[in-house]
């Protein structure tokens, strides 16, 4: 059985990814930090609490594990806090990854899948962005993990790691049983924020713009189930094993919907009624996110399986019930 070590397996994304790699045979060992993470995610898996930045610590893991992959989802991804406080993002994003890379050169370890975002591409020149859309990212977020995809293609040269890029749309829903979901202090995301107005918690949902370029003036994004990710992670994995090779993709459904259609879709899917409040737009929110995931689909068989109704669905009945 493969040795996965995980970093950031307790988070949103990787609390996903490892029960998909439970799933496919693979022994998930998470390495998390807990600073955003939910050690209750983790529940069931091999748990190390540990930093990104710790090299040493790393390098044990790696003898001790028998490591033969990383996954790498312990990253911030807040687009406004990434404006506030820079430095904060250029140490965890950029400058630890470096602690992690360094370590499994050190180790051999060959192989690594790392999260990446659609920020990367900054405004979009394009409907539907493929991989060689230009990268121009306008905020610190993005740029931190540019920044990484540019350290990567230097490392596959000089040291042969391989990795694979995978860059996010927006990630959403929920896993089916409902034991995990998306848990963020604070909450900044538009479907936990819409589900959190149809249950009270919340007086309403605020729509930040109505007067974009848009069908009905609400800003359009590319929503992607956590388990449609964390499935293509497994197939990106088994690729640049399986030829040896770096590769990049980006992760989509391919279909847009305006902050006003996710607001009726939860209204459907919730029964419930969901008050909304029209304020500004929000700084560095571009118009319209759209991914061309054609790549994916060729070179992995990657086909999303979560619709629209399956991503809100799943997202309400975490919502719902949430257990942290
Ligand atoms: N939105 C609202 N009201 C809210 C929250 C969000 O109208 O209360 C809107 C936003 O303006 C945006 C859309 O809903 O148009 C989605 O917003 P999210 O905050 O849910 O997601 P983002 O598109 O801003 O962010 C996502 C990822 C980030 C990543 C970014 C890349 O969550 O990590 O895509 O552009 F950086």
């Amino acid at each position: 059985m493969e040795n996965i070590l995980v970093v950031g397996g307790a988070g949103y994304i990787g609390s996903h990814a490892i029960r998909s790699l439970k799933a496919a045979g693979y022994n998930a060992v998470v390495y998390d930090n807990l600073s955003k993470g939910h050690g209750s995610a983790a529940k069931g898996f091999k748990f190390i609490k540990g930093d990104l930045g710790d090299k040493k610590k790393l390098l044990k893991v790696f003898a001790e594990q028998k490591i033969s992959a990383v996954m790498h989802f312990a990253a911030l991804a807040e687009v406004g806090q990434s404006v506030k406080e820079p430095a904060l993002y250029y140490k965890n994003n950029t400058a630890k990854v470096l602690s992690l890379l360094d370590a499994m050169v050190e180790a051999g370890v060959k192989y690594f899948v790392f999260s990446s975002t659609a920020a990367v591409f900054g405004e979009p020149i394009k409907k539907y962005i493929d991989e060689a859309h230009p990268k121009r990212p306008i905020n610190p977020y993005g740029k931190t993990k540019l920044m990484v995809e540019n350290i990567l293609q230097d490392y596959a040269l000089a040291y042969g790691l391989k990795s694979a890029v995978l860059r996010y749309f927006n990630a959403a829903g929920a896993d089916d049983t409902g034991d995990i979901g998306e848990a963020h202090t604070p909450e900044t995301h538009l479907i936990p924020l819409i589900l959190q107005a149809a249950l009270g918690k919340r007086e309403d949902i605020k729509i930040f713009g109505s007067n974009y370029k848009t069908k009905d003036g609400t800003c359009v994004r590319d929503y992607i189930h956590v388990n449609d990710l964390a499935s293509a992670h497994l197939l990106a994995l088994k690729y640049i094993q399986k030829h040896n090779t770096c590769a990049d993709f980006n992760l989509g459904s391919s279909k847009g919907f305006s902050v006003k259609e996710m607001i009726d879709c939860a209204r459907k899917i919730t029964g419930r009624k969901i008050k909304t409040q029209t304020v500004a737009r929000r700084a560095g929110d571009p118009a319209v996110l759209v991914a061309n995931s054609k790549k994916a689909a060729k070179a992995l068989g990657w086909t999303p399986k979560y619709n629209l109704d399956k991503i809100i669905a799943t997202a309400w009945n975490w919502e719902k019930h949430r257990k942290y």
